[in-house]
């Protein structure tokens, strides 16, 4: 779901926006739907020299900008890419929420890249929400973002729902209705 945003905004200012999703089917909805440039089905790739290879083909130049969302391989994978001065946007890391941990497997290249990394918590950035509404909420109006959500019914509901993320079992924003 954020990612998805991510994309369309850094299309939105010019950006050449490659996703990275699970299936052909989330890939192919990201492309044509959504409107990026290109989409990774990590699903293909099972090590960091394949998804780093797939990277390769798709930003040719280089990776400039990276929002993260998830960590691990997918991570080193889009290090071994990384351009110099390019910045990191890290938001979420998602394949340690099993509580698992998540190594990185060169973080050198941060210091041999002159990377920026910075995490940051959406709450503590309220003071631009009226703006980032007005945006979105335009961006929406008009068609120019588009988003998809699905739906559980019912607060028993709930823990499915929420293991069924870990497992990519959503598509777009996963809600909970309160029925
Ligand atoms: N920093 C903040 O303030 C903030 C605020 C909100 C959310 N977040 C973070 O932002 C990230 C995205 O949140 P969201 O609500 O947009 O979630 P989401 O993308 O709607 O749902 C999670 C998706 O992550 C993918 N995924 C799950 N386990 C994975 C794994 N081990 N490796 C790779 N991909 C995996 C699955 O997609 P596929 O089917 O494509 O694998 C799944 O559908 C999360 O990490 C969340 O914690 C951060």
């Amino acid at each position: 779901a954020v990612g998805s945003v991510v994309g369309q905004l850094a299309k939105a200012r010019g950006a050449r926006a490659v996703g990275i999703a699970g299936g052909t089917e989330k890939c192919r909805y990201v492309v044509e739907e959504l409107g990026f440039d290109a989409c990774i089905d990590y699903k293909q790739h099972a090590d960091v020299r394949s998804l780093s290879a797939a990277l390769k083909a798709e930003c040719p130049g280089g990776v400039d900008g990276y929002f993260e969302n998830v960590g691990g391989y997918i991570l080193d994978a889009v290090l071994l890419r990384a351009n110099a001065f390019s910045r990191v946007a890290m938001c979420g890391m998602i394949s340690g929420y099993d509580g698992q941990p998540i190594p990185m497997a060169a973080p050198q290249l941060i210091l041999v890249n002159r990377m920026k990394v910075e995490g940051f918590i959406v709450s503590e950035h309220m003071e631009v929400w009226p703006e980032a509404l007005k945006e979105l909420g335009g961006m929406v109006a008009t068609g120019k973002l588009k988003f998809r959500e699905s739906i559980a019914e019912g607060i028993a509901s709930a823990p499915q729902a929420f293991i069924g993320l870990l497992k990519g079992k959503n598509f777009g924003k996963q809600l909970v209705k309160l029925i």
